[in-house]
């Protein structure tokens, strides 16, 4: 757990941070955050996952500015002294009146922790995750299911839910009965040697781990396809894989108490898993 953290400009002990009774981001869910995971130290895809913070920040009208992020995140790791890590960027519009009023609001909050991170065994990678079809619907027209905000409440629910059932994962649907994501990663179906995940007009948020997954595809010969899946499809599905920046790429290996395929983690998600993580060794050993 992070000891130090960031808060609007200092690096302080965790125990003397304090925030606002009036914050937004506390009594409206006014906010945004950011998951990211450090190898040695490095923020792997640091620069995407600011940028996707500062353009959801840009679309909600409360401006930060990526540079002062960049040197606060690594000056957090390093007051932790961190290696593996896991960091968490949450920013919000700050301190308004009591009327829910934005204009209200000066100053956004920046607050930034960091705390070691202890990956799932290689053993779950090799048996895959599990998963259940959420009774939470995301909203492919909710400005919301296309940023990382602190309004998460639902995806913690949707969490729950498996939690329940006995699964690892909940799979979301949107209001047409598309397939849209998980509660807290993207999903992608592998047939016949294709790639397929849901566009980004399905209400994803659009991860950054899908990013990587969609840039490495043609350097492996695969050709990919975001586009609508419907949920019988996910039947005969020959493989399928989860990401998000903290698992990378976990084998989706039972949904509704079903193997997907033959209920091992298939030779195209296999591909997959291995070469993110040469991308990762290579890039957070050279990265400054
Ligand atoms: C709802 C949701 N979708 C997708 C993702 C994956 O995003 P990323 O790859 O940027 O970590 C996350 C990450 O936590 C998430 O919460």
């Amino acid at each position: 757990m992070s000891e130090i953290v960031y808060l609007n400009g200092s690096l302080i002990p965790r125990s003397q941070a304090r925030i606002s009774v009036l914050d937004y981001g506390f009594l409206y869910g006014f906010g945004l955050f950011e998951t990211m995971r450090a190898y040695k130290g490095q923020v792997f895809r640091l620069d995407s996952h600011l940028s996707r913070l500062v353009c959801a920040a840009e679309v909600l009208e409360f401006p930060i500015k990526v540079t002062d992020l960049r040197d606060a995140v690594m000056a957090t790791i390093q007051a932790n002294q961190l290696g593996d890590a896991r960091i968490r960027i949450a920013v919000s519009i700050g301190e308004g009146s009591m009327v829910p009023d934005p204009g209200t609001c000066k100053q956004p909050t920046v607050l930034i922790l960091a705390g070691d991170y202890h990956p799932y065994p290689e053993q779950i990678y090799q048996q895959g995750f599990r998963a259940v079809i959420s009774s939470i619907r995301r909203n492919s027209q909710s400005p919301l299911s296309r940023l990382k905000s602190a309004n998460y409440l639902e995806n913690i629910l949707a969490r729950q839910e498996a939690r329940a059932a006995g699964a690892n994962e909940a799979l979301c649907l949107n209001e047409k009965g598309l397939l849209a994501e998980a509660s807290m990663s993207n999903i992608f179906l592998v047939n016949d040697g294709m790639l397929r995940t849901p566009g980004k007009e399905n209400g994803i948020l659009p991860g950054i781990t899908r990013e990587v997954v969609l840039e490495m595809a043609p350097q492996l010969g695969i050709a990919t396809f975001e586009q609508d899946i419907r949920l019988e499809e996910l039947s005969h599905t020959q493989e399928a894989f989860l990401t998000n920046s903290l698992i990378e790429i976990m084998p989706l290996t039972e949904i509704d108490m079903k193997p997907v395929g033959s209920g091992r983690p298939g030779p195209v998600t296999q591909r997959f898993m291995a070469n993110y993580r040469k991308l990762v060794l290579a890039s957070t050993t050279s990265e400054q």
